[in-house]
């Protein structure tokens, strides 16, 4: 069975995008958060990325996945999983093929700001489950929790945050993130959550600037959608991407950096900024983790860390926490 939910925010969406892009090009330094990559362009560029060989996390977390899905499924013991920033799902299957051999699963939630890219995948993940009730929300997760049909069946849930999306948040908003999961959850629930780790900066650095300028274009994307849905006039030729590592804060940060003096014109909002040659605005802050950090995290907000589980190298960590 498969539904999906559109209407319940599409012009919530248009609103938050105007919002965000309003106040983003007006603040000093310039930033755009990076929700808005993600049109239907912008998440096949993210699959891209995937398959990078400079990116790691995927293939990484996808290893995990593959050795620990069984022993995932029996700990989180779960009729429901709610995906938050679902994307592609091609991780997601080894979750849902494990808890359905555990025998628990009814129900798959999948939840992402790209609707055309949800529509089509999890569509796929219907298909291939003749027996599971897929029902797909178009919804963005900083907004939209208490929208979601999470604890209409009898049984624990399991939300996952897959792929270190988390640390697209910076710490005070990965808090009331994560204190909102926590509400919509219920006591027993459990949250698994994919994070990428602290490691070596020139590592890091090529995982968000790679060789082939996939990394590049995506982080351009954002001005194409800011064009296209909000009439705007960026040349995204004029700007160049730029990755770097904030040692202090444990972050990567990515920006785009005028080549050159612009000024850009975005019709809906009726507004018109310029950026300096060598200006740079912030599009991504992709956070790196410690065990520690991320436990006091997770314990502020009302989670109890129960599983902790990383590649041989130390890259990459699935952690599963229960709601207290
Ligand atoms: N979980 C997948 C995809 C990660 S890419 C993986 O691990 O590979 C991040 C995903 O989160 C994209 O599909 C993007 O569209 C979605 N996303 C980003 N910000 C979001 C938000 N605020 N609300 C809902 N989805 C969001
Ligand atoms: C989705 N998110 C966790 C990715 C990351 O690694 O921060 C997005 C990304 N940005 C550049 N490359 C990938």
């Amino acid at each position: 069975m498969f539904r999906i939910d559109r209407n319940l925010t599409a012009d919530e969406l248009h609103k938050s995008l105007r919002a965000d892009v309003a106040e983003g090009l007006t603040a000093r330094p310039k930033r755009l958060p990076p929700k808005w990559f993600y049109d239907e362009h912008g998440s096949s560029l993210f699959e891209e990325i995937t398959g990078l060989p400079e990116y790691y996390p995927t293939r990484t977390e996808r290893a995990i996945l593959e050795e620990r899905s069984d022993e995932i499924a029996r700990a989180a013991d779960a009729v429901a999983l709610i995906e938050l920033g679902s994307g592609s799902g091609v991780k997601t299957r080894l979750l849902l093929d494990a808890l359905g051999r555990h025998g628990t699963l009814k129900r798959f939630v999948p939840v992402d700001v790209s609707g055309d890219f949800l529509a089509a995948s999890a569509r796929r993940v219907a298909d291939d489950h003749p027996g599971l009730d897929v029902h797909a929300v178009v919804g963005d997760f900083e907004h939209h929790l208490g929208l979601l049909p999470v604890n209409e069946h009898d049984g624990r849930e399991m939300l996952a945050v897959l792929g270190s999306t988390i640390g697209n948040q910076a710490p005070a908003a990965r808090g009331v993130f994560l204190r909102a999961v926590h509400a919509a959850l219920d006591p027993g629930d459990t949250l698994l959550l994919g994070a990428d780790l602290v490691k070596d900066p020139e590592r890091l650095v090529a995982a968000y600037d790679d060789a082939q300028g996939v990394t590049a274009a995506f982080d351009r994307n954002v001005l194409t959608v800011i064009n296209q849905r909000l009439g705007g006039d960026f040349d995204p030729g004029a700007f160049d991407h730029v990755a770097v590592w904030d040692p202090e804060r444990e972050w990567i940060e990515m920006r785009l950096r005028a080549r050159s003096h612009q000024r850009v014109r975005v019709a809906d909002l009726d507004l018109e900024v310029d950026f300096a040659a060598g200006e740079e605005m912030r599009t991504e802050i992709s956070a790196k983790f410690r065990r520690d950090g991320l436990t006091a995290e997770l314990d502020a907000a009302g989670f109890t860390l129960t599983h902790w589980w990383t590649d041989p190298a130390g890259d990459f960590a699935l952690s599963l926490s229960t709601v207290r």
